[in-house]
Parts: C-alpha cells; sequence; structure tokens
C-alpha cells in the first residue's frame, strides 16, 4: 500500500534530518526533493540551460559530492522558480511517492503540489537565527568559512525567493502540522515528529 508522509519548510529547519530518521522509524523510503533542484541548479553553474538540465537529470547527479555549497543552494533556488523546471521534475517524485511500502518527500511544494493527498503533512520550522546558526555549523565542519552574517543572509535571500514566487511557492498546506523546532534538540524534533505522524495515523 502507498503511504505518504509529506514535511515542508524552509531552508535549515532540519527536514532533511527528521525527514530521514521518520523513514528509518516507519521503514519507508525517502526523497529529499532539494536534491532535485540543487542538481539541476548545480547543472547551470556551467551554462546549461534550466530546463534542459531538469529535463535530462541523471540519478548520477544526485550524487555530486558538492551539492551542498551555499553557491548551488542559491542556484536551486532560482532554478526553482521556473514552471517548466518543476513540471519537469513532477513525475519522478509523484511516482516515488506512491511507490509500494511508504515514502516521505521533503521539500518545500510537497504537501501542497506534489502529493496533495499525503497521509501525513507536517510543516517544520525554526526562528532564522537558530536555523542560520545550525547551518553555519554544519559549513564550517565542512571546511566552509563563510560568516554566520552571510549564512544568515543567504537563508533569508533563499527563504523569500522561495516564497514569493508564483510556481509552488513555500508555504504550509492548510491541512498540515506545524512543527516548530527552535527549542528543540535533534532528538527531541525526531520524537516530536514521529509522535504527531502517529498521531495522526492512530485518529
Ligand atoms: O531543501 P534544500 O535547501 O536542499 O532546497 C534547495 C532549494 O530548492 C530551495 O531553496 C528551493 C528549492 N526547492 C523547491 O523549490 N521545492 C522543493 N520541493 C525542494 C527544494
Amino acid at each position: 500500500m502507498a503511504f505518504t508522509i509529506a514535511i515542508d519548510g524552509p531552508a535549515a529547519a532540519g527536514k532533511g534530518t527528521v525527514s530521514r530518521a521518520v523513514a528509518d522509524h516507519f521503514g519507508f523510503a525517502h526523497l529529499d526533493t532539494g536534491l532535485l533542484y540543487r542538481a539541476t541548479g548545480r547543472r547551470t553553474l556551467d551554462g546549461t540551460d534550466p530546463v534542459e538540465a531538469a529535463r535530462t537529470l541523471q540519478a548520477s547527479d544526485l550524487e555530486a559530492e558538492d551539492l551542498r555549497t551555499p553557491e548551488v543552494a542559491q542556484a536551486a533556488s532560482r532554478v526553482a522558480a521556473l514552471p517548466d523546471v518543476r513540471e519537469a521534475l513532477l513525475d519522478f517524485q509523484r511516482a516515488f511517492a506512491r511507490r509500494a511500502g511508504g515514502a516521505v518527500l521533503d521539500g518545500r511544494d510537497i504537501g501542497t503540489v506534489i502529493c496533495p493527498d499525503a497521509e501525513v503533512k507536517l510543516f517544520i520550522t525554526a526562528t532564522d537565527d537558530i536555523r542560520a546558526e545550525r547551518r553555519w555549523k554544519e559549513l564550517r565542519e565542512k571546511g566552509h568559512a563563510d560568516s554566520l552574517e552571510d549564512v544568515l543572509r543567504d537563508l533569508r535571500t533563499r527563504d523569500e525567493r522561495d516564497s514569493a514566487r508564483a510556481a509552488a511557492p513555500l508555504k504550509p498546506a492548510e491541512d498540515a502540522v506545524l512543527l516548530d523546532t527552535s527549542q528543540m534538540s535533534i532528538d527531541e524534533a525526531v520524537s516530536a515528529a514521529i509522535s504527531l505522524i502517529e498521531d495522526r495515523l492512530n485518529r
């Protein structure tokens, strides 16, 4: 039976970590849909047309080493505003969501556009400052030299672009449960998400 959990929210709110842990807990497959936009955005950095890049995306593009850089994140957010890019990535995401055995998808428009009928929808947030600090620490561990101010400015630029675009903007689905992880550790955020999902399943 297909069972879909949709997890959306702004950059660095903890969606990735929570989604992976939720998928492990329930034995579901996980798709980080941001990777599709990052891989597309990355291909545009050498001049490839964004729509062409999205239409010809290969599984191996999702394994590129440098998808997590701030430069690729901004490129991802820019190509994500193009309706034809989103359209090119739609079928793959919907097919993933319907796979037997259950799926967790995380992104910006999973509950609103990709899987409006998902059995459970979460919208994960945290304050700008906390998200920036978490992302800054992650980047620093990987050897990036960006300052906390740079990271905060980058996140805000991305969130504004992702929220203001006409095509599938970042916003909670009407039936999404909100989870603010600002005051939570990773373990607390994961436990909170699992209990919210279990509550929904048992209703
Ligand atoms: O989740 P992320 O930070 O890896 O996503 C990178 C960018 O991709 C994000 O700024 C907006 C875009 N994106 C999107 O528009 N829709 C999604 N479902 C996932 C990501």
